[in-house]
């Protein structure tokens, strides 16, 4: 396997200010650059994990993908190529922008935009938060997992992800999430984190449903909890656990209307060891739909 962790995130938002706000005051993400049009957010000693840019889609648009060495980069590239997938490489620009050495971009089989890099920028500056205490868990893991609203039938998503990209099968959920829809989620891992990606044909007007972000400790949850309330930031399903990853975590709705997992304790796979399962429960308990705003009076 070549592709080692999901090292950064874009996100085209239509109000940056909320973003800020929401990133640096209630998620405790570190502000390490604004200018009028872009936000970029650490978590750790990468120089940028999560960058919010100016833009009408308030949606995911670009993943970034290590790869631990050029070679693995080069040959991921050349599997890409052969399944007949367009790519091309990054210019110098692009790949300072990103800050990492070398990048290659193509699209997954929905219209994704994947960048596909090694080497990217670490910096000295200690990671700051606000309002974290622990620390995020990232490292090896890197810097969390998106769920992403596939329009495409499973078996296209495997063959890409899995065939082409070298991920592994970690499980599947299928749940009846209303009358006669089915949500149907195949959960994929490329480094210990039980998953990194997760795909599922949902009807939600977004390219990803969220993105999970863990902390070091269980009271970092309940802290940033008790900040979604206090700053009025909608919550979109209450405290609550998977069956499958074991992630003790709430879901709050970004200012772009995907929604965040923030969670604790997720489980991380042994490949000598794990086997595929299949779940009929989203949440073995907990993750209740948010209860709607009270009427106004
Ligand atoms: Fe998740």
């Amino acid at each position: 396997m070549s592709i080692s962790q999901l090292g950064y995130i874009y996100i085209q938002a239509s109000d940056l200010a909320a973003w800020e706000t929401f990133g640096a005051d209630v998620m405790g993400l570190q502000l390490a650059a604004r200018d009028k049009d872009r936000l970029v957010f650490r978590m750790d000693q990468y120089a940028q994990r999560i960058v919010v840019v100016k833009g009408p889609a308030d949606d995911v648009y670009i993943s970034g993908w290590e790869t631990e060495t050029e070679q693995g980069l080069l040959d991921t590239v050349a599997r890409l190529k052969a399944a007949g997938v367009g790519v091309e490489e990054g210019s110098k620009e692009l790949a300072a922008e990103r800050r990492v050495e070398r990048l290659f971009c193509c699209n997954d089989p929905d219209g994704n935009r994947l960048e596909i890099y090694c080497g990217p920028t670490l910096t000295d500056e200690p990671f700051r938060s606000k309002v974290l205490r622990s620390s995020f868990v990232t490292g090896e893991q890197g810097l969390g997992h998106c769920f992403l609203i596939s329009k495409k039938d499973r078996k296209t998503t495997l063959d890409f992800y899995v065939g082409v990209l070298g991920f592994k099968l970690s499980d599947y959920i299928r749940q009846e999430i209303a009358p006669g829809i089915v949500a149907d989620a195949a959960f994929l891992h490329c480094n210990g984190r039980h998953h990194t990606l997760a795909a599922a044909v949902m009807p939600v007007p977004k390219r990803i449903h969220h993105l999970m972000i863990e902390v070091a400790d269980l009271a970092d949850v309940g802290r940033a909890y008790d900040r979604v309330n206090d700053a009025g930031v909608p919550l979109e399903m209450t405290l609550g656990m998977h069956p499958n990853d074991k992630m003790f975590s709430f879901y709050v709705r970004t200012p772009s209307g995907f929604a965040i997992e923030y969670g604790f304790g997720g489980l991380q796979v042994d490949d000598a060891t794990w086997s595929v399962k299949s779940f009929d429960k989203l949440s073995e308990w907990g993750h209740r739909p948010a209860a709607p705003p009270a009427p106004a009076a």
